[in-house]
């Protein structure tokens, strides 16, 4: 079979199964099957592949079907244009998530923060990505899963950054010291418990502790909110990322505080408020 034959049946396969962007998934698992790139099967459409190569794409293929995410397959995901090593241990990381990330960028230049907290951090997609774009930054990087962890930690040695990440195994800020940071920045588990059982099957393959954020979704935003002050520095900045529906409720959360000042939010690409800022101050 060549490479042009396997990839249009592996595209059927996947359309036949209604897997979104069957051409395009088809391809990639045939790039990572053969480790070669685009152009590579663009130039050669008509090279046959192996009898192996074949047996294990169609097997890549079967998995997807089966609603197992590719990047679970592939263990990489792009994000801020850096390569992160993921499986189910961790989140994918959403290119969603880039804009909170983009916000703190702007907020750690305007400041000139250092020290920078990121709460929940799976496979460390924000604290890595904030490692190697913000100068001499000290980043703490904590999450509850000790499996998270120790892919975050692979992902900073993979990005060349761990010397300036500390790891810390936490139950948020259970485990922390008294350390105090000029950004906190959190993407904690938000989805409603409810909602979790009719998610497509691809993100119901992602480890439930990274989802659920309890009955109405906010149980990490009211901790997180009510006990961010403790480890802010005065005139620090909270950085969360929220479900599209979650704003108001998040707001609220906020100025119920009575700590906080200046909170804003900002939409995705999509059009979906996505992240809300405040700041510690009176
Ligand atoms: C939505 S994922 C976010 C992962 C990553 N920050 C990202 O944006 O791709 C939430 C993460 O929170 C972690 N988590 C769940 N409960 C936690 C807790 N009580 N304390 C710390 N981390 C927790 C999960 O293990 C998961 O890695």
């Amino acid at each position: 079979m060549t490479i042009r034959e396997a990839i249009n049946k592996g595209a059927i396969e996947l359309k036949v199964k209604n897997i979104d962007s069957p051409k395009l998934k088809a391809r990639l698992l045939m790039q990572f099957i053969l480790n070669e790139t685009r152009q590579y099967l663009v130039v050669y459409d008509k090279k046959q592949i192996t009898q192996q190569q074949e047996e294990n794409y169609f097997k890549a293929i079967n998995k997807l079907t089966k609603g197992i995410p590719i990047q679970h397959i592939t263990h990489s995901q792009e994000f801020m244009k850096l390569n992160f090593y993921v499986d189910n241990n961790v989140l994918i990381p959403r290119q969603d998530t880039e804009i909170l990330v983009e916000e703190v960028i702007k907020i750690a230049k305007k400041i000139n923060a250092k020290k920078i907290l990121d709460l929940c951090t799976g496979s460390g997609a924000i604290a890595i990505s904030l490692a190697k774009m913000i100068e001499n930054s000290q980043i703490t990087a904590t999450d509850i899963s000790r499996e998270a962890l120790k892919i975050a930690q692979l992902n900073s040695r993979k990005n060349e950054v761990e010397n300036q990440i500390i790891f810390v195994l936490s139950n948020l800020f259970e485990d922390l010291g008294k350390e105090k940071y000029d950004i906190i920045v959190a993407n904690p588990p938000y989805i409603k418990r409810k909602i979790i059982k009719t998610l497509d099957k691809q993100v119901q393959k992602e480890p439930i502790i990274a989802l659920d954020g309890g009955i109405d979704g906010l149980d990490f935003y009211r901790k997180i909110i009510h006990q961010s002050y403790e480890f802010l520095k005065y005139k620090g900045y909270l950085c969360l990322e929220i479900g599209y529906d979650q704003k108001d409720e998040v707001i609220e959360l906020i100025n119920n505080e009575k700590k906080y000042i200046k909170t804003y939010s900002k939409k995705d690409l999509y059009d979906n408020d996505r992240i809300v800022i405040t700041k510690l101050g009176d």
